[in-house]
């Protein structure tokens, strides 16, 4: 342990120079909440979720950007910190079109609101990442209430005009953190903040729709969004979060292997967010993330086909591979190894490539293996 420590919540710890109190307080499993801090990207403070008490400081302080000092006493949940951070919820939720409500005890009270926010005429649809948004989980745990809410109607049109996504900034609350994810973590610098004050909104090139941006639509900026603003357009209204399960597998578009979950609802794959692990720590291109829709796809061969009289007829597996290493093992035994090449996929996993490398060397018999990426 370091030699030199602090206290939060009455418990001491050691940090290493340079740490912030959201640092040292994650290591020690201690629950702070943030809405814009991004994991790799510099602190913004934008927020104010984090903030926390601290003995001698004249304010509240941001735990996110805010150095620890050796002998700092910190208070994570204390009755001024929970005041403030109920404050900033409620102003969040006030500034936008936060329509989703939180539920209160009184359950007519709850419908009485979402018919309100709803309008009369169901136009203001409800958010499509009710129970998936983390300003909302925020209202819960602190029971900011439906009642003292004053919803702000949209005051945007969505941007719905790419087959990605769905740019909803009536309900953002200008954290900045897809701003960072996309200049500071996937480096396509293609958002920004425009306007100033109450205007504050992000931009993609002079306010225009993504598609006529630099936007390469990998789509890191709607897995950082906290809230509703930025939402996959494929089903955000028939697909909720609790109903899919997760599948962790390797993308197998290339050969850098990029671990993503699938999220699988009824067997079918209904959308992709990138691990928090190497080799992309939690980043996807636009082809692993959105490119998923041959997984369900009728067109594809789900048995081996054999071709007949010009025509193909469906096998077994041992029998398809029985015929293909009858075949092989004659070429080899009568013209020789070198009279066969292996061609490997980027589409392959680097294991599946070595295995295919292994399989030429050892099986064929010949040197003949190459990588479609030379060609
Ligand atoms: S973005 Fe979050 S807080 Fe806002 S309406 Fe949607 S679920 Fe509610
Ligand atoms: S999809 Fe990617 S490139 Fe486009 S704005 Fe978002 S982070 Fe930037
Ligand atoms: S769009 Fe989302 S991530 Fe970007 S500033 Fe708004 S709330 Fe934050
Ligand atoms: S998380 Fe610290 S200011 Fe936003």
């Amino acid at each position: 342990m370091s030699a030199q420590t602090l206290s939060i919540n009455g418990r001491e710890f050691g940090f290493e120079p340079g740490e912030t109190i959201l640092a040292v307080a994650r290591r020690h499993h201690i629950d702070i909440p943030t809405l814009c801090h991004l994991k790799g990207a510099m602190p913004t403070g934008a927020c104010r979720i984090c903030v926390v008490e601290v003995v001698g400081a004249k304010t509240l302080l941001t735990a996110c950007n805010t150095k620890v000092d050796a002998g700092m006493q910190v208070q994570t949940e204390s009755p001024t910190v929970v005041a403030a951070r109920k404050l900033i919820i409620q102003l969040m939720l006030s500034s936008g079109n936060h329509n989703c409500a939180v539920p209160g005890s009184d359950r007519q009270e709850w419908t009485d609101f979402q018919i309100k926010v709803q309008g009369e005429d169901g136009s203001n649809q409800l958010c499509p990442v009710w129970g998936d948004c983390r300003l909302q989980d925020l209202a819960f745990r602190y029971q900011v209430s439906p009642e003292r809410l004053d919803v702000t109607p949209a005051r945007y049109p969505m941007e719905t005009v790419n087959p990605f996504i769905v740019r909803d900034f009536s309900r953002c609350i200008n954290c900045g953190r897809c701003v960072q994810a996309c200049n500071e973590v996937q480096v396509n610098n293609a958002i920004q903040f425009g306007y100033r004050g109450p205007e504050a909104k992000i931009i993609a090139a002079d306010d225009k729709p993504l598609k006529d941006s630099d936007c390469v639509f990998c789509g890191e900026c709607v897995q950082v969004c906290p809230v509703g603003a930025l939402v996959e357009k494929e089903g955000r209204y028939s697909v909720r979060l609790w109903e899919t399960q997760q599948v962790r597998t390797t993308c197998s578009y290339c050969g850098v292997g990029c671990q993503l979950d699938l999220h699988v609802k009824d067997n079918r794959v209904v959308r992709v967010t990138g691990v928090d692990a190497p080799p992309n720590n939690g980043s996807l291109c636009v082809k692993g993330r959105f490119g998923y829709h041959f997984v369900n796809s009728p067109e594809r061969l789900t048995d081996p086909l054999i071709k007949e009289n010009g025509k193909f007829r469906k096998a077994s597996w041992d029998e398809a591979l029985d015929l293909v290493a009858n075949k092989f093992k004659k070429i080899r035994d009568t013209h020789g190894g070198d009279s066969m090449g292996v061609l490997v996929s980027a589409r392959m996993t680097n294991e599946e490539n070595y295995v295919a490398q292994k399989f030429t060397r050892a099986v064929l018999k010949t040197n003949n293996i190459d990588h479609c990426a030379r060609l």
